[in-house]
C-alpha cells in the first residue's frame, strides 16, 4: 500500500516568518508539496504511532494538500491523524487541538492574511507538540532537508471524505474527522465570563464582527451569535471561501475599510472587530476609535485580571521588537516581566512554556496568551468583550483612561510593498553601514541615542537570533525601526515602524501621522526610502 516515490529537490523551500508561503502554481508543481511535507517528517524524530493534527484556513488548494498530508502521514508511520471537518481548522484552534489531545504536532495549511485563489497564495506550516510554530532549529533542518530530498513516502488509498465527522482506520492509521469549533469554543467558555458578556449583549450592546470570508466565520457564528446571543447578522462574511471573496483577508484599516467606516459613522455599533484568513489576527475598533494592536496589547494586559482565566494575574508580557513600548509600561506598573522578541509568534513559545510570559502581542495585529501557542483573533475579541462587560464603559473611554494613566505611544507602520528585492536589501545594507555613525547625530529636535540591528538572546534556550531589524532610538523614547517582511511572496516589503511616547494628557488627541511627522521625515532622511525604492508614498499605512 505504501509507495516510495523518487523526487528532485526544489531550491526555494525556505520557511519564512511563518512557514513556507508561495503562489498556488508554485505549490502545484510536481511533488512540490510532497517534498516539503516529507522534509518536515524527515526533520522530526519519534512520531511513530503518534497523532498528527491537520487543518487549514479553507483557501484554494487546501483540500488537495490535506489529502496528500494524510496519505503521507500514514506512510511515514503516524498512528493517527485528526483533521478538521471540511479541512478547516483556524490556526489557534489547531494549536489548541494539538495541546488538548497531546498530539506529536500539526500541519497547518494557510497563508494567513494573504489573498487566496488559483493564482494567489498558499502555505504549509509545521507546529510542534506544545501547539506552537516550529522553532528555527526545526525550520532550518526542514530547509536543509528540502535541498537534498530524493524520495517521499505516500500511502495509496482513496481520498478521505473530509465532510463527515467520524473515525476510520486506513492503512493502519486512524483518521479522525473532527468538529473544528467545539473544543475551541469550550476553551473560550473556560477563559471568559460568557454570562457577563451575554448579559451586556442582551441589554443592547451591539457587535459587528467581520470574518472576511475566512476561517473564523464558523467560530464567530457559534461563539458570538449562538453562545453569547448576539443577533443574527452580527457576524458578517461568515462563510469561508477559497478565494476570500476576492479580498485580502487582512484585518487592517485598508482591507477592513468598510468596517472602519461603519465604526466611525453616526449609527456605529459599540464594538467592531475582524480576523484574518486563518483566524489568528485581530482588529479592534470601538465606536469612533481604532485601537492600534500595540495599544490593544497593553490594555488587554492591564485589564486581563477581569476575566476568569486570568483572575490570578499575569506572569509577564512579551511583545515583538517593532511593537510599541505601551505594554512595557503596563508590565512595569504591575511589577512583572516584560520581554522584547523578534517578529514572529514562534519566539513567544519558550517564554510561554517557561511561564515567564502570560500575554503576548505584536504590532501586526496578533495578540494571545498561554491558552494556546499561537496568536488568537477571537480570543482578543472575547477578552475585550469581557473587559467591556465588567467595566461597563465604552472602548473609547477605556483607551483614553489608559493613555491618561500610562501615557500614549503614538504609533504607525508604513509599508512599501512589492519593492524590488535588490533595492530593499540595498536599503537595509546601507542602514547597517550607518549604524555606528548615527548615535549623537541630531535631526531637528531629535537626537539619536542608539542605533543597532536587533539581536535576540532567548532567556530560556539561550539561542541567539541576529539581524532582526534596524532600530534607531532617539533620546526621549521615540524610535524608528526598519525591517523587511518575512511573509511576502513577491518582491520585498519594507516596513517602517514609527513610535513616539507622549506622557502629557493634553497632547493625547493629535492625529497620529501628524504627531509622528518629524520622525517620518527623519526616517526618509536616514534611509533615503524614496529614491532607493522608487516610491513616493507607502502602499499601506496602519
Ligand atoms: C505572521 C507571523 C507574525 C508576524 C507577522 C508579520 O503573521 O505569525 O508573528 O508578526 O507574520 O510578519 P512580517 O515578516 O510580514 O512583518
Ligand atoms: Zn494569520
Amino acid at each position: 500500500m505504501n509507495k516510495t516515490v523518487p523526487t528532485k529537490p526544489y531550491p526555494d523551500q525556505k520557511p519564512g516568518t511563518s512557514g513556507l508561503r508561495k503562489k498556488v502554481p508554485v505549490f502545484q508543481q510536481q511533488d512540490y508539496a510532497e517534498n516539503f511535507i516529507q522534509s518536515i517528517f524527515d526533520s522530526l524524530e519519534g512520531f511513530a504511532g503518534k497523532t498528527l493534527v491537520i487543518g487549514g484556513d479553507g483557501r484554494y488548494y487546501n483540500r488537495e494538500v490535506i489529502q496528500k498530508a494524510i496519505k503521507m502521514a500514514a506512510a511515514n508511520g503516524f498512528g493517527k491523524v485528526m483533521v478538521g471537518k471540511g479541512g478547516i481548522l483556524s490556526t489557534p484552534a489547531a494549536s489548541h487541538i494539538i495541546r488538548k489531545y497531546k498530539a506529536f504536532g500539526g500541519i497547518i495549511l494557510s497563508a494567513s492574511h494573504n489573498p487566496g485563489g488559483p493564482t494567489e497564495d498558499f502555505g504549509i506550516k509545521y507546529n510542534i507538540g506544545n501547539g506552537g510554530p516550529a522553532p528555527e532549529k526545526i525550520t532550518d533542518a526542514i530547509f536543509a532537508r528540502t535541498k537534498v530530498i530524493d524520495s517521499y513516502k505516500i500511502a495509496d488509498f482513496a481520498d478521505i471524505n473530509l465532510d463527515v465527522i467520524g473515525k476510520q482506520t486506513i492503512a493502519g492509521m486512524i483518521v479522525s474527522v473532527i468538529d473544528p469549533v467545539e473544543d475551541y469554543a469550550a476553551l473560550m467558555e473556560e477563559l471568559f465570563d460568557f454570562g457577563a458578556i451575554r448579559n451586556m449583549i442582551s441589554l443592547g450592546f451591539r457587535i459587528c464582527f467581520d470574518a472576511m470570508s475566512a476561517v473564523t466565520g464558523p467560530y464567530a457564528k457559534e461563539i458570538l451569535e449562538i453562545r453569547l446571543g448576539a443577533p443574527n447578522g452580527s457576524v458578517r462574511n461568515f462563510m469561508p471561501l477559497p478565494d476570500f471573496g476576492g479580498h485580502h483577508p487582512d484585518p487592517n484599516l485598508v482591507h477592513a475599510k468598510e468596517l472602519y467606516d461603519e465604526m466611525m459613522g453616526e449609527d456605529a455599533p459599540d464594538f467592531g472587530a475582524a480576523s484574518d484568513g486563518d483566524g489568528d489576527r485581530n482588529l479592534i475598533i470601538g465606536k469612533g476609535i481604532f485601537v492600534t494592536p500595540s495599544d490593544s496589547l497593553a490594555i488587554l494586559a492591564a485589564n486581563a485580571n477581569l476575566a476568569p482565566g486570568y483572575s490570578a494575574g499575569i506572569a509577564g508580557i512579551a511583545r515583538s521588537m517593532p511593537t510599541s513600548g505601551a505594554s512595557d509600561r503596563v508590565a512595569e506598573k504591575l511589577g512583572i516581566g516584560s520581554y522584547e522578541t523578534p517578529t514572529g509568534w514562534k519566539f513567544f513559545g519558550n517564554l510561554l512554556d517557561a511561564g515567564l510570559a502570560t500575554i503576548c502581542g505584536e504590532e501586526s495585529a496578533g495578540t494571545g496568551s498561554n491558552h494556546v501557542r499561537e496568536k488568537d483573533g477571537l480570543w482578543a475579541v472575547l477578552l475585550w468583550l469581557n473587559i467591556l462587560a465588567v467595566r461597563g464603559e465604552s472602548v473609547a473611554d477605556i483607551v483614553h483612561q489608559h493613555w491618561a494613566a500610562y501615557g500614549r505611544n503614538y504609533y504607525s507602520r508604513h509599508d512599501y510593498e512589492g519593492v524590488d528585492t535588490d533595492a530593499a536589501n540595498g536599503l537595509v545594507e546601507a542602514l547597517r553601514g550607518k549604524l555606528d555613525s548615527l548615535p549623537g547625530t541630531q535631526f531637528g529636535n531629535l537626537t539619536v541615542a542608539t542605533a543597532d540591528d536587533f539581536a535576540y538572546h532567548d532567556p530560556v534556550d539561550k539561542s541567539v537570533s541576529k539581524n532582526q531589524g534596524i532600530r534607531i532610538l532617539f533620546e526621549g523614547g521615540s524610535r524608528v525601526v526598519f525591517r523587511l517582511s518575512g511573509t511576502g511572496t513577491s518582491g520585498a516589503t519594507l516596513r517602517v515602524y514609527i513610535e513616539r511616547y507622549e506622557p502629557d494628557p493634553n497632547r493625547h488627541g493629535l492625529e497620529t501621522q501628524e504627531a509622528l511627522a518629524d520622525l517620518i521625515a527623519v526616517a526618509e532622511t536616514i534611509a533615503v526610502i524614496r529614491s532607493r525604492t522608487g516610491r513616493d508614498t507607502p502602499s499601506v499605512i496602519t
